[in-house]
């Protein structure tokens, strides 16, 4: 099979790259940037004919989207770019591999989520009812995917942290640090630090969610050549397992062994910010495990593998 990964130089684009190695499958791996020592061919999914002729060209059989617009902050004043990253190119995609009769998986967001005061885990079928601009230009990309009626696995996914760009499990190593708490004492500024405790979720490790692609692109292969895919449909997966922002950065730094910075639970409304990020987002992941077997690491064994990895 030939698989295109767009998005291929961000966190998951990465994690993908580690999967492929030693795959029967043909992988071509897609971005918009360049990342030196890493093979990257460019392909802006915003452009409808370019990706058309990339899946052409390359007999793709998979899309893996990888792409989006992500500053979940930013999103809240860029919304006309937010809807073309995040909307209207999975649509592209989604035109592109229909013509080509193959499966698009999309990464979505727990953040389509998030209105309504949930506090039991969200399902696939539950009305999407987003707080935010980056929530309401995910929902519209799975909308317009399946308009177009393609092969489609659809992944709504939450915190994802990984080895590679920025993110919270990367942001909060630095800040727990001694020379962070020492930097700060230095500055006048207070030593320690406060994290929202109220917003509940469930951390997610971009290698485990890349696996659990790959099980579904090697499921897709009985089926690759019908019209329908029999799975098709939207799938939620996360690590398992529950916490608050608060839970995410103590387990950072205990299992970094930087205990020494002393890090307190604190409300949402003491960090103002553009937008309003959802109090409870947790997937059920029911479906995704039931259909395609798939395993689910507990999130803090995850969080252990990619912080070793990180001292490497
Ligand atoms: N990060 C999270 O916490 C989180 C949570 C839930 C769901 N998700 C979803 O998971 C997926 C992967 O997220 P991620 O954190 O791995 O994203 P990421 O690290 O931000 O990577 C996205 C990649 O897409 C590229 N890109 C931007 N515009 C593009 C275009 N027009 N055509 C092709 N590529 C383009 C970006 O390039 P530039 O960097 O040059 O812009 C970047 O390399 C996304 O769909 C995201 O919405 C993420």
């Amino acid at each position: 099979m030939n698989i295109l990964v767009t998005g291929a130089n961000g966190q998951l684009g990465n994690e993908m790259r580690i999967i492929s190695q030693g795959s029967a499958d043909n992988y071509i791996f897609t971005d918009v940037n360049e990342v030196e020592g890493v093979q990257t061919t460019f392909l802006d999914i915003a452009d409808l004919e370019a990706v058309r002729l990339a899946v052409a060209q390359n007999n793709v059989n998979v899309i893996v989207n990888c792409a989006a617009y992500t500053n979940v902050d930013a999103a809240e004043t860029n919304e006309a770019i937010s809807e073309k990253l995040n909307a209207t190119a999975p649509e592209n995609l989604a035109i592109a591999i229909k013509e080509a009769n193959g499966l698009l998986v999309q990464i979505s967001t727990d953040y389509v989520f998030g209105k309504e005061p949930y506090n039991t885990p969200c399902k696939e079928d539950q009305k999407g009812t987003p707080t935010g601009v980056y929530g309401l230009t995910k929902l519209h990309g799975e909308e317009k995917i399946l308009a177009t009626g393609c092969k489609h696995a659809i992944i709504r996914t939450a915190w994802l942290y990984s080895e590679f760009g920025k993110n919270f499990c990367k942001t909060m190593l630095n800040l727990t640090s001694p020379a962070s708490v020492e930097a700060r004492i230095a500055a006048g500024k207070p030593a320690g630090l406060k994290v929202v405790f109220d917003q509940v979720g469930t951390p997610t490790y971009a290698y485990d969610l890349a696996k659990a692609i790959s099980v579904i692109v090697d499921d897709y292969k009985n089926e690759a050549n019908e019209d329908i895919y029999s799975k098709s449909g939207i799938y939620h997966y996360s690590n398992e397992g529950v916490c608050s922002w608060y839970d995410f950065t103590k387990m950072i730094a205990q299992i970094a062994g930087q205990t020494e910075c002393d890090v307190q639970p604190c409300h949402s409304n003491e960090f103002p910010s553009p937008v309003t990020r959802p109090s409870y987002s947790v997937l059920d992941k029911t479906k995704i495990k039931s259909t395609f077997g798939i395993d689910v690491p507990y999130w803090v064994d995850s969080l252990k593998v990619c912080i070793e990895n990180l001292k490497k």
